[in-house]
């Protein structure tokens, strides 16, 4: 064999390695050195585990991501009445009601965003995309109009959003995924011993009247508005009580709710979620809305209606008997005009 040869390959090799130490160390700290923050799904347990996003690399996808959790955390700032890029919504943020970001399980997580969509759901009656899910949002808890789906804002909240759900599974909803379901009560949600829950536990941040308390700079909120005009309007989901209960049992109040340690009994969820439901906030009608009404569920107060109970019951229940009509695949007797 060619001996010198040989060794002035591995004189190269030496200097391959130390070159290529000498540059890892050099390039200590620097973004691209790092792998890139994933989020992760274990489907043993069905659990799902946020990425750090301080870890997102500030250039290409990281910059994309990054900028969509910006939006979604201060939409109001970008996208609010007095917004920097356009004025389309009132003065919430996304945030208000998917908490941290969206990522804090039982908060209404986004984690099983990416992998319901594109799907199926009742409401539309049609396959929607995250685009058309996220201006859902925009147009109904916002109380606001549609992001251009071309923009580069909704490119990077949809990226944020397909960031987190990564590795979940298609059509696969990890625990903790959305809003809790809590068990009916057996008796209809009461405004009025909702209206005391709220005035001991609520007011000191929404405001008497739910109004919420402005940022002194006009970008939105301290505390959001729990009805009124600049809340979310009465075609959101939230306007629901089993949503609106199932939100407030493990995210509020605020400061000491969690969901190990919830702080609302369910029935004073459920009489809060029905008193403030009650309140007055702005109306938008979306005609197109359940095309198959035999699919609404039990708590949306908006007839027409597949059974023979009233628009009330419908808001406020008891549900249990509206469920079990509409499961023994009975059929609403008489028709009205
Ligand atoms: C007023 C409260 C509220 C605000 C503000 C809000 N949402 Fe929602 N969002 C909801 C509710 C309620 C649901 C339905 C949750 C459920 O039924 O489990 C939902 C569902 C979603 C879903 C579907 C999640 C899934 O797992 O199927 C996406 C995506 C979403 N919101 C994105 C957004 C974005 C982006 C914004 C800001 C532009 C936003 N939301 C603002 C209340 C809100
Ligand atoms: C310590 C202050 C505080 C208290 C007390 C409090 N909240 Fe909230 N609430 C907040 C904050 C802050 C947010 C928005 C969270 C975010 O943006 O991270 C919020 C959001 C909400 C939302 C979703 C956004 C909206 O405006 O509709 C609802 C609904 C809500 N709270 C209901 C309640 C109810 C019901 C109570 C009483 C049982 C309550 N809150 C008590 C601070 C509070």
């Amino acid at each position: 064999m060619n001996l010198p040869f040989n060794r002035s390959k591995r004189v190269i090799a030496v200097l391959l390695l130390l070159f290529a130490a000498g540059y890892g160390s050099f390039s200590c700290g620097h973004s691209s050195a790092q792998p890139f923050p994933e989020c992760t799904y274990d489907s043993v347990s069905n659990t799902w585990t946020p990425a750090d996003a301080a870890l997102l690399p500030d250039t290409g996808r990281g910059a994309l991501i990054a900028y969509g959790r910006d939006l979604f955390i201060r939409t109001s700032y970008f996208f609010g009445p007095n917004g920097k890029i356009a004025s389309l919504s009132n003065g919430m943020n996304c945030q208000n009601c998917h908490l941290d970001a969206g990522i804090r399980s039982f908060s209404n997580c986004l984690s099983a965003a990416a992998s319901s969509y594109p799907g199926f759901r009742p409401r539309s009656g049609k396959v929607e995309t995250l685009i058309f899910r996220v201006n859902d949002c925009m147009q109904r808890s916002m109380n606001g109009d549609p992001i251009d789906s071309s923009s580069k804002e909704m490119q990077a909240i949809v990226a944020y959003l397909r960031w987190l759900g990564n590795a979940v599974p298609m059509k696969v909803r990890p625990i903790g995924a959305g809003l809790p379901v809590l068990a009916y009560l057996n008796r209809a949600a009461d405004t009025l011993k909702g209206k005391y829950v709220f005035e001991s536990r609520c007011v000191r941040c929404h405001g008497a009247n739910g109004e919420g308390q402005p940022r002194p700079d006009g970008t939105g909120y301290i505390y959001p508005p729990l009805w009124g005009n600049n809340s979310f309007n009465d075609a959101s989901g939230m306007l629901r009580v089993s949503r609106l209960a199932g939100f407030v049992k493990y995210s509020m109040p605020f400061d000491s709710a969690t969901h190990a340690k919830p702080s609302l009994t369910d029935e004073e969820a459920w009489d809060v979620a029905a008193f403030i439901s009650s309140r007055p906030r702005a109306s938008k009608t979306f005609p197109d809305d359940w095309p198959d009404i035999h699919k609404k569920p039990a708590d949306i107060p908006a007839g027409p209606f597949a059974d023979p109970f009233s628009a009330v019951q419908h808001k406020y229940g008891p549900f249990t008997p509206i469920d079990s009509f509409m499961k023994a695949g009975m059929k609403k007797p008489i028709m009205h005009p």
